[in-house]
Protein backbone atom coordinates (compact mmCIF):
# COMPACT_ATOMS: atom_id res chain seq x y z
CA UNK A 1 0.00 0.00 0.00
CA UNK A 2 1.29 3.54 -0.84
CA UNK A 3 2.60 5.56 1.72
CA UNK A 4 -0.47 8.13 2.45
CA UNK A 5 -0.06 11.94 1.88
CA UNK A 6 -0.24 13.76 5.04
CA UNK A 7 -2.19 11.56 7.59
CA UNK A 8 -3.63 10.10 4.46
CA UNK A 9 -4.01 6.03 4.85
CA UNK A 10 -4.20 5.74 1.18
CA UNK A 11 -5.00 7.84 -1.59
CA UNK A 12 -8.50 6.77 -2.43
CA UNK A 13 -9.00 8.63 1.03
CA UNK A 14 -7.22 11.45 0.18
CA UNK A 15 -9.82 11.74 -2.82
CA UNK A 16 -13.00 10.97 -0.79
CA UNK A 17 -11.43 13.74 1.82
CA UNK A 18 -11.40 15.94 -1.34
CA UNK A 19 -14.86 15.38 -1.93
CA UNK A 20 -15.64 16.33 2.38
CA UNK A 21 -13.55 18.95 1.86
CA UNK A 22 -15.83 20.64 -0.79
CA UNK A 23 -18.64 20.25 0.53
CA UNK A 24 -17.65 21.74 3.67
CA UNK A 25 -16.33 24.96 1.50
CA UNK A 26 -20.01 25.06 0.17
CA UNK A 27 -21.34 25.50 3.72
CA UNK A 28 -19.06 27.72 5.04
CA UNK A 29 -19.37 30.16 2.29
CA UNK A 30 -23.23 29.84 3.07
CA UNK A 31 -22.77 30.66 6.38
CA UNK A 32 -20.69 33.85 5.62
CA UNK A 33 -23.35 34.52 3.28
CA UNK A 34 -25.93 34.39 6.04
CA UNK A 35 -23.27 36.27 8.38
CA UNK A 36 -23.27 39.13 6.07
CA UNK A 37 -27.20 39.08 5.20
CA UNK A 38 -27.71 39.07 9.41
CA UNK A 39 -25.35 42.04 9.37
CA UNK A 40 -27.04 44.02 6.63
CA UNK A 41 -30.42 43.40 8.17
CA UNK A 42 -29.28 44.49 11.74
CA UNK A 43 -27.69 47.30 10.31
CA UNK A 44 -31.15 48.06 8.34
CA UNK A 45 -32.88 47.68 11.88
CA UNK A 46 -30.76 49.90 13.73
CA UNK A 47 -31.24 52.62 11.28
CA UNK A 48 -35.14 52.05 11.20
CA UNK A 49 -35.31 52.16 15.35
CA UNK A 50 -33.12 55.22 15.01
CA UNK A 51 -35.35 56.73 12.19
CA UNK A 52 -38.51 55.82 14.28
CA UNK A 53 -37.74 57.34 17.24
CA UNK A 54 -36.12 61.04 16.10
CA UNK A 55 -39.27 61.46 14.31
CA UNK A 56 -41.82 60.28 17.25
CA UNK A 57 -38.96 62.73 19.77
CA UNK A 58 -39.73 65.64 17.87
CA UNK A 59 -43.19 65.51 17.30
CA UNK A 60 -43.94 65.13 21.11
CA UNK A 61 -41.34 67.47 21.47
CA UNK A 62 -43.24 70.09 19.68
CA UNK A 63 -46.37 69.09 21.18
CA UNK A 64 -45.04 69.12 24.62
CA UNK A 65 -43.82 72.99 23.79
CA UNK A 66 -47.34 74.04 21.97
CA UNK A 67 -49.15 72.77 25.60
CA UNK A 68 -46.65 74.62 28.05
CA UNK A 69 -44.95 71.20 29.00
CA UNK A 70 -41.62 71.99 29.12
CA UNK A 71 -40.76 69.99 31.61
CA UNK A 72 -42.42 67.07 29.79
CA UNK A 73 -40.33 67.27 26.43
CA UNK A 74 -36.94 67.33 29.26
CA UNK A 75 -38.42 64.35 30.67
CA UNK A 76 -38.95 62.49 27.81
CA UNK A 77 -35.55 62.76 26.93
CA UNK A 78 -34.30 62.32 30.36
CA UNK A 79 -35.86 59.07 30.23
CA UNK A 80 -34.71 57.85 26.31
CA UNK A 81 -31.29 58.57 26.99
CA UNK A 82 -31.85 55.21 29.19
CA UNK A 83 -33.22 52.83 26.62
CA UNK A 84 -31.02 50.15 25.80
CA UNK A 85 -28.64 50.60 22.51
CA UNK A 86 -29.50 54.20 23.22
CA UNK A 87 -26.12 56.00 23.11
CA UNK A 88 -26.53 59.31 22.78
CA UNK A 89 -30.26 61.40 22.74
CA UNK A 90 -29.36 64.82 23.58
CA UNK A 91 -31.25 68.30 21.91
CA UNK A 92 -28.19 69.90 20.94
CA UNK A 93 -28.81 73.73 21.01
CA UNK A 94 -27.25 76.30 18.04
CA UNK A 95 -23.84 76.89 20.05
CA UNK A 96 -23.57 73.58 20.90
CA UNK A 97 -24.60 73.67 24.26
CA UNK A 98 -26.93 70.79 25.51
CA UNK A 99 -30.48 71.33 26.31
CA UNK A 100 -32.16 70.84 29.39
CA UNK A 101 -29.02 71.03 31.23
CA UNK A 102 -28.65 74.25 32.41
CA UNK A 103 -31.16 77.38 32.36
CA UNK A 104 -30.27 79.80 29.66
CA UNK A 105 -33.25 78.84 27.22
CA UNK A 106 -35.73 79.44 30.82
CA UNK A 107 -34.02 82.57 31.55
CA UNK A 108 -34.75 83.55 27.62
CA UNK A 109 -38.17 82.46 27.66
CA UNK A 110 -39.12 84.39 30.57
CA UNK A 111 -38.57 87.87 28.84
CA UNK A 112 -41.83 86.94 26.77
CA UNK A 113 -44.01 85.01 29.23
CA UNK A 114 -44.59 84.00 32.53
CA UNK A 115 -42.85 80.83 33.40
CA UNK A 116 -44.42 77.92 35.28
CA UNK A 117 -42.94 76.92 38.19
CA UNK A 118 -42.69 73.16 36.96
CA UNK A 119 -40.62 73.91 34.03
CA UNK A 120 -38.06 74.47 37.11
CA UNK A 121 -38.30 71.61 39.48
CA UNK A 122 -35.22 69.18 39.23
CA UNK A 123 -33.78 71.30 36.65
CA UNK A 124 -29.75 70.78 36.26
CA UNK A 125 -28.20 73.43 35.82
CA UNK A 126 -24.24 72.82 34.78
CA UNK A 127 -21.64 75.24 34.45
CA UNK A 128 -19.81 73.96 31.79
CA UNK A 129 -22.56 72.85 29.53
CA UNK A 130 -21.00 71.22 26.04
CA UNK A 131 -22.96 68.62 24.11
CA UNK A 132 -21.29 65.31 23.05
CA UNK A 133 -20.33 64.56 20.26
CA UNK A 134 -20.46 67.69 18.43
CA UNK A 135 -17.00 67.59 16.89
CA UNK A 136 -18.24 65.31 13.80
CA UNK A 137 -17.64 67.00 10.74
CA UNK A 138 -21.08 66.34 9.34
CA UNK A 139 -22.87 67.37 12.31
CA UNK A 140 -21.02 71.05 12.43
CA UNK A 141 -21.73 70.99 8.30
CA UNK A 142 -25.59 70.56 9.42
CA UNK A 143 -25.49 73.68 11.71
CA UNK A 144 -23.64 75.65 9.40
CA UNK A 145 -25.70 75.35 6.91
CA UNK A 146 -29.15 75.56 9.43
CA UNK A 147 -31.28 73.30 7.10
CA UNK A 148 -34.05 71.26 8.19
CA UNK A 149 -33.33 68.24 6.48
CA UNK A 150 -32.37 64.53 8.74
CA UNK A 151 -28.59 63.73 8.60
CA UNK A 152 -27.63 59.91 9.23
CA UNK A 153 -24.02 58.71 9.75
CA UNK A 154 -22.02 56.01 11.31
CA UNK A 155 -19.19 57.35 14.30
CA UNK A 156 -17.55 55.49 16.90
CA UNK A 157 -18.09 56.10 20.45
CA UNK A 158 -15.62 55.04 23.34
CA UNK A 159 -14.87 52.38 20.62
CA UNK A 160 -18.58 51.17 19.47
CA UNK A 161 -20.11 51.20 16.47
CA UNK A 162 -23.40 53.82 16.20
CA UNK A 163 -25.52 55.19 13.83
CA UNK A 164 -26.23 58.61 14.73
CA UNK A 165 -29.02 60.52 13.76
CA UNK A 166 -29.53 64.06 13.04
CA UNK A 167 -32.42 65.85 13.09
CA UNK A 168 -33.00 69.84 13.13
CA UNK A 169 -35.64 71.32 15.41
CA UNK A 170 -36.93 74.54 13.31
CA UNK A 171 -38.31 77.35 15.12
CA UNK A 172 -41.87 77.74 13.75
CA UNK A 173 -44.21 80.88 14.11
CA UNK A 174 -46.44 79.27 16.92
CA UNK A 175 -42.95 79.06 18.88
CA UNK A 176 -42.10 82.34 18.55
CA UNK A 177 -44.25 83.51 21.64
CA UNK A 178 -41.76 81.85 24.22
CA UNK A 179 -38.67 81.17 22.03
CA UNK A 180 -38.60 84.68 19.59
CA UNK A 181 -38.10 84.77 16.15
CA UNK A 182 -34.45 85.56 15.42
CA UNK A 183 -33.25 82.01 15.33
CA UNK A 184 -34.30 79.49 12.46
CA UNK A 185 -33.31 76.71 14.66
CA UNK A 186 -34.72 75.53 18.06
CA UNK A 187 -31.55 73.01 17.96
CA UNK A 188 -30.93 69.34 16.89
CA UNK A 189 -31.96 66.17 17.98
CA UNK A 190 -28.95 63.77 17.77
CA UNK A 191 -29.90 59.93 18.55
CA UNK A 192 -27.25 57.77 18.27
CA UNK A 193 -27.62 54.22 18.32
CA UNK A 194 -25.23 51.57 19.20
CA UNK A 195 -24.99 48.23 16.90
CA UNK A 196 -21.33 46.43 17.48
CA UNK A 197 -22.43 44.57 20.44
CA UNK A 198 -25.38 42.81 18.78
CA UNK A 199 -23.58 42.37 15.81
CA UNK A 200 -20.40 40.63 17.44
CA UNK A 201 -22.61 38.15 19.22
CA UNK A 202 -24.51 37.03 16.54
CA UNK A 203 -21.31 37.18 14.41
CA UNK A 204 -19.43 34.37 17.00
CA UNK A 205 -22.96 32.76 17.46
CA UNK A 206 -22.78 31.85 14.01
CA UNK A 207 -19.42 31.31 13.52
CA UNK A 208 -19.10 28.71 16.80
CA UNK A 209 -22.19 26.81 15.81
CA UNK A 210 -20.91 26.32 12.67
CA UNK A 211 -17.07 25.62 13.82
CA UNK A 212 -18.35 22.90 15.14
CA UNK A 213 -20.88 21.53 12.96
CA UNK A 214 -17.99 21.64 10.62
CA UNK A 215 -16.14 19.60 12.52
CA UNK A 216 -18.60 17.33 13.56
CA UNK A 217 -19.74 16.47 10.20
CA UNK A 218 -16.09 16.40 9.05
CA UNK A 219 -15.33 13.43 11.87
CA UNK A 220 -18.79 12.13 10.92
CA UNK A 221 -17.92 11.63 7.22
CA UNK A 222 -14.66 10.25 7.44
CA UNK A 223 -15.97 7.71 9.62
CA UNK A 224 -18.54 6.69 7.54
CA UNK A 225 -16.62 6.51 4.33
CA UNK A 226 -13.38 4.23 6.33
CA UNK A 227 -16.04 1.76 7.13
CA UNK A 228 -17.92 1.69 3.96
CA UNK A 229 -15.18 1.76 1.74
CA UNK A 230 -11.75 2.27 2.73
CA UNK A 231 -12.00 -0.62 4.95
CA UNK A 232 -13.05 -3.36 2.31
CA UNK A 233 -11.09 -2.34 0.11
CA UNK A 234 -7.82 -2.47 1.87
CA UNK A 235 -8.88 -5.58 3.32
CA UNK A 236 -9.24 -7.10 -0.27
CA UNK A 237 -6.13 -5.42 -1.26
CA UNK A 238 -4.61 -7.47 1.55
CA UNK A 239 -6.29 -10.91 0.79
CA UNK A 240 -5.55 -10.60 -3.03
CA UNK A 241 -1.72 -9.97 -1.91
CA UNK A 242 -1.79 -13.62 0.13
CA UNK A 243 -3.71 -15.19 -2.74
CA UNK A 244 -0.81 -14.03 -5.50
CA UNK A 245 1.54 -15.61 -2.74
CA UNK A 246 0.04 -18.94 -2.39
CA UNK A 247 -2.78 -18.89 0.52
CA UNK A 248 -5.27 -19.64 -1.34
CA UNK A 249 -7.34 -21.78 1.21
CA UNK A 250 -9.05 -18.97 3.07
CA UNK A 251 -12.39 -17.80 2.08
CA UNK A 252 -12.61 -14.18 1.65
CA UNK A 253 -15.35 -12.23 3.61
CA UNK A 254 -16.74 -9.35 3.60
CA UNK A 255 -19.97 -8.44 5.60
CA UNK A 256 -21.68 -5.73 3.32
CA UNK A 257 -24.39 -5.79 0.24
CA UNK A 258 -22.88 -3.92 -2.30
CA UNK A 259 -20.30 -3.67 -4.78
CA UNK A 260 -17.33 -4.30 -3.02
CA UNK A 261 -19.00 -7.37 -1.72
CA UNK A 262 -19.70 -8.35 -5.44
CA UNK A 263 -15.84 -8.03 -6.01
CA UNK A 264 -14.76 -9.70 -2.97
CA UNK A 265 -17.44 -12.38 -3.92
CA UNK A 266 -16.11 -12.70 -7.81
CA UNK A 267 -12.39 -12.79 -6.48
CA UNK A 268 -13.26 -15.24 -4.41
CA UNK A 269 -14.69 -17.63 -7.16
CA UNK A 270 -11.61 -16.43 -8.85
CA UNK A 271 -9.68 -18.24 -6.04
CA UNK A 272 -11.84 -21.51 -5.62
CA UNK A 273 -11.09 -22.11 -9.33
CA UNK A 274 -7.31 -21.66 -9.16
CA UNK A 275 -7.59 -23.95 -6.58
CA UNK A 276 -9.51 -26.47 -8.52
CA UNK A 277 -7.10 -26.07 -11.63
CA UNK A 278 -4.01 -26.54 -8.89
CA UNK A 279 -5.20 -29.60 -7.17
CA UNK A 280 -6.04 -31.05 -10.97
CA UNK A 281 -2.44 -30.09 -11.95
CA UNK A 282 -1.59 -31.88 -8.90
CA UNK A 283 -3.44 -35.11 -9.77
CA UNK A 284 -1.82 -35.72 -12.63
C1 LIG B 1 -44.99 78.07 26.40
C2 LIG B 1 -43.66 78.43 26.01
C3 LIG B 1 -43.02 77.64 24.96
C4 LIG B 1 -43.45 77.44 23.67
C5 LIG B 1 -44.70 77.94 22.99
C6 LIG B 1 -42.42 76.67 23.02
N1 LIG B 1 -41.41 76.39 23.91
FE1 LIG B 1 -39.72 75.41 23.51
N2 LIG B 1 -39.05 75.72 25.38
C7 LIG B 1 -39.74 76.36 26.36
C8 LIG B 1 -38.96 76.35 27.57
C9 LIG B 1 -39.33 76.95 28.89
C10 LIG B 1 -37.76 75.69 27.27
C11 LIG B 1 -36.60 75.42 28.18
C12 LIG B 1 -36.82 74.12 28.92
C13 LIG B 1 -35.71 73.75 29.83
O1 LIG B 1 -34.59 74.23 29.65
O2 LIG B 1 -35.96 72.91 30.68
C14 LIG B 1 -37.87 75.30 25.89
C15 LIG B 1 -36.87 74.59 25.23
C16 LIG B 1 -36.98 74.17 23.93
C17 LIG B 1 -35.98 73.40 23.26
C18 LIG B 1 -34.68 72.96 23.82
C19 LIG B 1 -33.57 73.80 23.26
C20 LIG B 1 -33.29 75.05 24.02
O3 LIG B 1 -33.19 76.08 23.36
O4 LIG B 1 -33.12 74.98 25.25
C21 LIG B 1 -36.45 73.15 22.01
C22 LIG B 1 -35.74 72.38 20.92
C23 LIG B 1 -37.72 73.77 21.92
N3 LIG B 1 -38.04 74.38 23.08
C24 LIG B 1 -38.49 73.74 20.79
C25 LIG B 1 -39.70 74.35 20.67
C26 LIG B 1 -40.47 74.37 19.46
C27 LIG B 1 -40.08 73.66 18.18
C28 LIG B 1 -41.59 75.08 19.72
C29 LIG B 1 -42.71 75.34 18.76
C30 LIG B 1 -43.30 74.19 18.09
C31 LIG B 1 -41.51 75.51 21.09
N4 LIG B 1 -40.36 75.07 21.64
C32 LIG B 1 -42.48 76.25 21.70
C33 LIG B 1 -40.97 76.93 26.24
C34 LIG B 1 -41.72 76.96 25.09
Amino acid sequence: MAMGILWFKSRLELKLFSIVIIIVAGFTALILFTINKETEDLIKKTREKASFLTTSVVTSLQKDMIEGRADMARWLIEDLKAMKGVERLQIVRTDGTEAFQDLITIRDVEKRTVIKKEWLENHPDKANNIAKGIDHAVFKDLLKKGTAATVEYNEKVEGREVFTFLKPIANESRCFGCHGSDKNLRGILMVSISVDKDMQSIRWHLIITSAITVAIVIAFLRALTNKIILNPITHLVDVVNKISMGEIDKKIEIKSNDEIKDLADAIDRLRTSMKMAIEKLYKR
